[in-house]
């Protein structure tokens, strides 16, 4: 892919609207071989400012809930279906995620990772390429074609639905040792999902 460095994206001008509205583009981050890749929707204002994904208050809801299991930002990748901030946070449409998949599905390949962790609906639609109800699905694993191979993906909720509604704290916190557990990495621990209790 042309306009691809690596596993970065330089001057893509492909969705007129985002150019429009990014200050930057927000490549992934992390190791260019980790075995779990965490997979968000799209820049907000912080990441767009930042040049990083997750950087605002779910990106502390995700690093607060890797620190339980072991795992620090700087062992795992974390990248988003669309790299550039769309306007008023609205979500991406069809359009620019199509216009954005091969640089996903090139990072996805060049990383080669044991498991992909959808965070939120449009994350999990976009890769299940399927309606996806997250919050009674969160935890699943199923194997995936992802461009010109499979990987293993596990749907999980966003780590902001945790700030609207609390109760869900504890799940996201499950979700995300299940995915330690499933990549083989932290200290998650026995290899078996931690999923059998709910
Ligand atoms: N939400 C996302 O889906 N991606 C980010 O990078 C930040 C918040």
């Amino acid at each position: 892919m042309d306009e691809m460095d690596g596993l970065c994206v330089r001057g893509c001008t492909r969705c007129p609207a985002l150019v429009e509205s990014r200050s930057q583009i927000v490549n992934g981050t992390g190791p260019d071989d980790a075995d779990l890749v965490f997979l968000g929707e799209a820049p907000g204002a912080n990441e767009d400012s930042e040049g990083e994904p997750f950087v605002g208050r779910s990106g502390s809801v995700l690093d607060s809930a890797l620190r339980d299991v072991g795992l620090a930002r700087a062992d795992v990748r974390i990248t988003n279906c669309i790299r550039c901030r769309p306007a008023e946070n609205r979500d991406p449409t069809k359009e620019e995620l199509a216009n954005c998949r091969g640089y996903l599905e090139t990072e996805l390949e060049r990383v080669d990772p044991e498991l992909v962790v959808t965070l939120g609906k449009v994350p999990s639609q976009h890769l299940l390429n399927r309606s996806v109800a997250v919050t009674k699905e969160a935890g699943t694993v199923e194997d995936v074609r992802i461009g010109e191979r499979s990987f293993r993906v596990l749907i999980s909720l966003h780590p902001a639905a945790t700030l609207y509604d609390r109760s869900q704290e504890e799940t996201f916190a499950e979700v995300i040792a299940s995915a330690a557990d499933v990549a083989g990495v932290g200290d998650s621990g026995s290899g078996q999902s931690n999923f059998g209790d709910f």
